[in-house]
C-alpha cells in the first residue's frame, strides 16, 4: 500500500518545522500531500528527494519564511487545517485557498480556537477558504472541540507549539493520534489521559523539535478496499503487507470481523511509533452489524466501502452517528446511498447515517462519485460484484490520495 495519508502530510509538516533533517520513506503518492510538500516549499523549506526516500532540511520551529504567494491546498481538508494552526504561529501573513470542494468545506471549526489564541485569521463568512493567516506568538487555551476531529486537534496542537505555556484540546471521542505520535517522537512534550470531560491531550509550548527517520507504514484507508474486494469476491485471497493499525484508525478490521470477515493479522511491529502489520483476507459470508459511537471514528473514511459491503451482509448493516459524513469531500451520506439505489441496493438514508439491507444482488449503473475519491473507489469495488458494466465519473479524483489503486486492483485479476 501506498504511505498513509494522514501520515504523510504530518510528517512533511513536522519536519519542516524540526531542527535537522527528516528521512521520509513511503512517503505517499497522492496528490493532497503533494500539495503540503509544495506549500512548504513555498514557506522556504528545502525538499529533496534520494533513492526514493523524501529528505525535509528542517528550519526549526521559527524559521519558515513569507511564502511568495497564496498556498494551494487543492482538495486536501488535512493541509488547509493542520497547515493553519502552524501558520497561526508564524509573524507574517498567508493565504491558504483551495479547489472548488475544498472551498465549499467548514473552516470555523478551526477560525474560532485558533483566534481564541491570538491569530488573525479570517475566511470568507468566517467559514470558508481562502483563509488569511497572521500569527505569531499566541496565548495557551483548554479548549472542547465541538466535533470529533483529528484535524481541528491537530490544528490546535500545532499552534500550541508557539503558545507560552500548556495547551490543552478535550474531545469526547478519541479521533485519530498520529499528530501527537510524531510530535512526541520529535521531542514536544505531551500528555493524554481520559477523563470524566472525555479525552484530554495537553502539548507545552516552545519545545526543541528534531528531525527523524519516519517510515510512513502502508494507508488502512486504502487497504480497506482490497480488505472489502477480497471479502466479497468469491474464491479470493490477498495479502496486504505492512499496513498501519493505529487503533484510532484500525476500527474496519474490527468491523469486518464482527461481520463475519476472515480477517488475520500476522507479523505485528511498530515503524516510526505506529503499530503495522501484515494482513491476510479470504472470501467470507458476511452478516449484519451496528456500527455507531466511538466505533465511527476510527473508520470515518471507511464508511464508503463499508456500504458496499453492507449489501452483501445477510440482514440489515445500521450505520449512525456519522453526521460528519456529510462534510467530507462530498455529501458522503447521500452520495452513497443514491449510488448504491442505482445499482439495485436497499439503502435508506438517516440525517446521521443510513440503515443497508442486504444480501442484494447489485447491477451495473452509472455512478456519479460527485468528486470523492474514496467514493469513486468504492463503486470501483461494487462493480466487481455486480451484473453488467459499472461506469464511474469523476475517477481522476482517485488521484488525491491512491493513484496507484487501479494498477493493483487489475493486477489481483485470477486470469
Ligand atoms: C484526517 C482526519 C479526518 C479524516 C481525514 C483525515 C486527518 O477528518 O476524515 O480524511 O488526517 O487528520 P476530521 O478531522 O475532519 O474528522
Amino acid at each position: 500500500m501506498p504511505g498513509d495519508k494522514s501520515i504523510s502530510h504530518r510528517a512533511v509538516m513536522i519536519g519542516s518545522i524540526s531542527d535537522g533533517l527528516t528521512e521520509i520513506d513511503n512517503f505517499t503518492t497522492g496528490s493532497d500531500c503533494q500539495a503540503t510538500l509544495q506549500a512548504m516549499v513555498s514557506l522556504g523549506v528545502e525538499i529533496t528527494r534520494s533513492q526514493g526516500r523524501l529528505l525535509v532540511h528542517g528550519r526549526g520551529l521559527r524559521g519558515l519564511r513569507t511564502p511568495p504567494g497564496p498556498l494551494d491546498a487543492g482538495n486536501s481538508a488535512t493541509m488547509i487545517r493542520l497547515l493553519s494552526g502552524i501558520l497561526a504561529g508564524q509573524s507574517f501573513e498567508s493565504i491558504i485557498y483551495g479547489d472548488h470542494y475544498l472551498n465549499k468545506r467548514p473552516m470555523r471549526r478551526i477560525i474560532e480556537p485558533l483566534r481564541m489564541m491570538g491569530a488573525d485569521i479570517s475566511g470568507v463568512d468566517d467559514e470558508y477558504p481562502p483563509l488569511r493567516i497572521r500569527g505569531g506568538d499566541l496565548r495557551p487555551i483548554r479548549y472542547r472541540t465541538p466535533v470529533p476531529s483529528a484535524q481541528v486537534k491537530s490544528a490546535i496542537l500545532l499552534a500550541g507549539l508557539y503558545a507560552d505555556g500548556t495547551t490543552t484540546v478535550i474531545e469526547e471521542v478519541k479521533s485519530r493520534d498520529h499528530t501527537e505520535r510524531m510530535l512526541q517522537a520529535c521531542g514536544a512534550w505531551l500528555q493524554s489521559c481520559r477523563s470524566e470531560a472525555g479525552f484530554q491531550i495537553s502539548i507545552r509550548g516552545n519545545p526543541a523539535l528534531s528531525g527523524q527517520r519516519v517510515v510512513i507504514p502502508g494507508d488502512i484507508s486504502s487497504a480497506a478496499f482490497f480488505l472489502v474486494a477480497a471479502l466479497l469476491v468469491p474464491d479470493s485471497e490477498v495479502v496486504i503487507e505492512k499496513v498501519g493499525l493505529n487503533p484510532t484508525r484500525s476500527g474496519i478490521i474490527d468491523v469486518l470481523r464482527e461481520m463475519g470477515g476472515d480477517i488475520s493479522v500476522e507479523n505485528t511491529d511498530e515503524i516510526s511509533g505506529e503499530p503495522v502489520a501484515d494482513l491476510v483476507v479470504r472470501s467470507s459470508a458476511l452478516k449484519g452489524t451496528t456500527i455507531n459511537g466511538e466505533m465511527i471514528p476510527r473508520l470515518i473514511d471507511e464508511i464508503p466501502i463499508l456500504a458496499i459491503a453492507a449489501t452483501q451482509a445477510d440482514g440489515e448493516v445500521l450505520i449512525a452517528g456519522a453526521r460528519e459524513l456529510r462534510k467530507k469531500e462530498a455529501d458522503r451520506i447521500s452520495v452513497m446511498v443514491e449510488n448504491l439505489n442505482r445499482m439495485g441496493g436497499k439503502v435508506r438514508e438517516l440525517p446521521d447515517g443510513m440503515v443497508i439491507d442486504g444480501v442484494t444482488p447489485l447491477s451495473g449503473a452509472l455512478i456519479d462519485s460527485a468528486g470523492d475519491h474514496r467514493i469513486a473507489m468504492a463503486f470501483a469495488v461494487a462493480g466487481l460484484l455486480a451484473r453488467g458494466e459499472t461506469r464511474i465519473s469523476g475517477w481522476e479524483w482517485t488521484r488525491t490520495s491512491f493513484p496507484e489503486f487501479l494498477k493493483i486492483l487489475n493486477s489481483l485479476r485470477s486470469g
